[in-house]
Formats: structure tokens, C-alpha cells, sequence
């Protein structure tokens, strides 16, 4: 019988192909699963059109940092054959080979089971953007932060959506920044009380109008919002779209005691981990996680939507579906 796997592939940086069967490069691990979801974050985007150095492993190589499946067979008693799996981060796509496969052994350092009652499907939608908003969320909530006006940037992209959606469930009163105006709308319809365009550094301490701030964009945009927040307020940064470089003065830290928090959801421990996944169950109520997210897609899609992203045309989160049967040119 034809074995039915297939997986999007990048032979180079930057050079997509399909595999089927046997010629798929799976990774290796104690872990076999059967992958029905992933998805395309930023990153994804970045290893796939080959615009950042992602892949820190030797092609060919299947990208993708996000996967969930059912197991198929493990070494691990932790993990038994039919239980359902997600692994997002912690090198899947970048140093392992990744998501964008319909079988793939994975190691189990950050292989978590799936909280009860949540499906592949919704673990998906969410992934590793819905992780680090979760995250983020958690660092301000350390940080003292448990009420007040919470400026998110990067609000149209999948981890801010996230971010505004948890925000105002938990009582925050949320101010969503981003230019694509086209999704204001659906950002209010998230909880976001007032939406705005992209915010610019200006003076090195404006008037301070936010409690907190996620941050989702890095650059000048991490720059300005340090300056807008008030007293003993925490920024929770996580992205570089707008820049790589911080240039920012001490007077946030110093005069304002405001604090900067990093958020790594790559190598985010288990123990975050499973508490931001049972947050995000708890918080997200199961029939309102469709609102998070932009499509569903098959991998034949993937590489069209990723160079859409890194253009700055396809913002948020899009949902892969494995289950498409993408036809192998070889069985014609
Ligand atoms: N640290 C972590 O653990 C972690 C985890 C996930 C993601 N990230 C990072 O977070 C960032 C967002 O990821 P995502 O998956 O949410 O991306 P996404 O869905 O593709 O959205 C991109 C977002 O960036 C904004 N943006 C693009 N170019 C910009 C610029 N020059 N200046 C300001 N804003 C800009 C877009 O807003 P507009 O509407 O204004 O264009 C949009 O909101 C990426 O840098 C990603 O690598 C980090």
C-alpha cells in the first residue's frame, strides 16, 4: 500500500518542495505522531522564504514550529499510543525537523498532552503565538499588574490578537496598535477598547498613558511604548518585526520604575507551559477560538501565506491542515 505521508520541505534556504513516503526527512525522538494541525507563525515565515537564518540544521529539512497530532507509537509511557500531543518551539522547525509533516518523531522535552477537552484543531489556532500571549499576560500579572490600560502592538498579528483577547477577558481595559486598519474592527470585536496605528518613539519620557504594555514588534516600536508608561508599569516584549535594534534611554527604568520583561516561549519551561495552556483553556471559552484566527490552510498553501507575512499582507494566525490530501505528482 502507498504510504500516504507527505511534507512541505525546503531543500535550501528558501527552496520549497513537496516530499511523500519514504523520502520525507522525519526527525528523531522516542515520540512518533500522526500530525493533523499546525500553523504559521512569523518565524515560520522567516524560515520558509529563507528572509532569517531559522534553520540551524542540514537540508533537506521539513520547517515548522508548531505541530499537533495523535501518537502513534513512543518509548515513553508518559506518552501512550492514541494520546494527543503538541509540541510548539523548543527547536521543532528550526534545530528538529518540524510541523509541516504528516508523521514526525519529536523529542519529548516540550511535548506536552493536550489539556481535557481541548482538540489539536483549537491547540493549533492558538500555538505558539497564543503561548507567548499567555506568557506575556503572566509576566505582567508578576510584575504587579493586575488592573488598567494595557497597550498591545503588533495587535492585527496572531500573538497580539491573542494578547487583546485575553486582555479584556481578564478585565483589562485594552488599547490595540497596528496599522492594518481593515482589522480594527475584528480587533474591537476581541475586547480591544480603542484601536491606532502603529505607535513612533518620540521624546525619551512622554505623558504616560498605559499601565503595561505587550509588545509584540520590538525596534522602535518597543522604543516608543517605554516611554508612555506610567509608574512602576511592565512592558512584556516578545518580537522584532520592527526592528531588532532598542534605542532607548535609562530615564523608563529609573525615573518610572517601569520594568522590562522578555518573554521566550521557545524555550519556555514545562512548568509555564502547562500553566499558560490551562490558562488559555480556561480564559478562551472552546467556541470562541475560531475568532482568532485568519484561515485554514493545506501545505500546498504554506509557502504563498509565508511570503504574504514577511510583506506585511497576511497578519495573524493561520491554521494548517495536515488532513489535506495533497496529491503525490508520483501516484499519477
Ligand atoms: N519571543 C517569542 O517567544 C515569540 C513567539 C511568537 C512570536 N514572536 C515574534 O512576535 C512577532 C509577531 O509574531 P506574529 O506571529 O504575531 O506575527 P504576524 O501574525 O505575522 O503579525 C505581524 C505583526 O507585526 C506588525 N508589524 C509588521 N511590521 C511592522 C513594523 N515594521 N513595525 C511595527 N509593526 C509591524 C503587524 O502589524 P501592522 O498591522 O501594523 O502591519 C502585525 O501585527 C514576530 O517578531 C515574531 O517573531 C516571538
Amino acid at each position: 500500500m502507498e504510504n500516504p505521508h507527505r511534507a512541505l520541505v525546503l531543500t535550501a534556504p528558501g527552496q520549497c518542495s513537496f516530499a511523500f513516503g519514504q523520502n520525507i526527512p522525519v526527525g528523531h525522538g522516542p515520540v512518533r505522531v500522526a500530525v493533523e494541525y499546525s500553523g504559521v507563525n512569523y518565524k515560520d515565515a522567516l524560515a520558509v522564504t529563507g528572509t532569517g537564518k531559522i534553520v540551524r540544521a542540514p537540508f533537506p529539512f521539513v520547517p515548522g514550529i508548531d505541530l499537533a497530532g495523535t501518537v502513534l507509537d513512543s518509548a515513553l509511557r508518559r506518552y501512550p499510543t492514541g494520546s494527543q500531543v503538541m509540541l510548539t518551539g523548543g527547536g521543532l522547525g528550526e534545530s528538529f525537523s518540524g510541523g509541516y509533516s504528516t508523521l514526525q518523531f519529536v523529542e519529548s522535552e516540550y511535548l506536552l498532552k493536550l489539556p481535557d477537552g481541548m482538540s489539536t484543531r483549537t491547540s493549533m489556532i492558538l500555538g505558539t503565538a497564543g503561548l507567548t500571549a499567555m506568557l506575556s499576560v503572566m509576566a505582567l500579572q508578576r510584575n504587579g499588574i493586575t488592573r488598567g490600560e494595557i497597550l498591545v502592538t503588533g495587535a492585527s498579528g496572531g500573538v497580539g490578537m491573542i494578547a487583546v483577547k485575553l486582555l479584556d477577558r481578564l478585565g483589562y481595559a485594552v488599547i490595540a496598535s497596528c496599522d492594518s486598519s481593515y482589522l480594527w474592527y475584528k480587533l474591537k470585536g476581541l475586547g480591544a477598547s480603542k484601536t491606532m496605528g502603529r505607535i513612533h518613539a518620540g521624546r525619551p519620557l512622554e505623558h504616560a498613558v498605559y499601565d503595561a504594555v505587550v509588545d509584540t514588534v520590538g525596534g522602535g516600536g518597543l522604543a516608543a511604548a517605554l516611554t508612555k508608561v506610567r509608574r512602576h508599569g511592565c512592558v512584556a516584549t516578545s518580537g522584532n518585526v520592527a526592528g531588532a535594534e532598542l534605542r532607548t534611554t535609562v530615564y523608563p527604568f529609573i525615573l518610572r520604575g517601569v520594568t522590562l520583561a522578555g518573554i521566550d516561549s521557545n524555550t519556555a519551561s514545562m512548568q509555564d507551559r502547562e500553566t499558560a495552556w490551562q490558562r488559555l483553556q480556561a480564559i478562551i471559552p472552546e467556541q470562541e477560538v475560531d475568532q482568532l484566527f485568519m484561515g485554514t490552510i493545506g501545505l500546498e498553501d504554506i509557502e504563498s501565506v509565508c511570503y504574504a507575512k514577511i510583506q506585511g499582507k497576511a497578519p495573524g494566525r493561520f491554521l494548517v491542515d495536515m488532513k489535506n490530501p495533497l496529491e503525490n505528482p508520483a501516484s499519477a
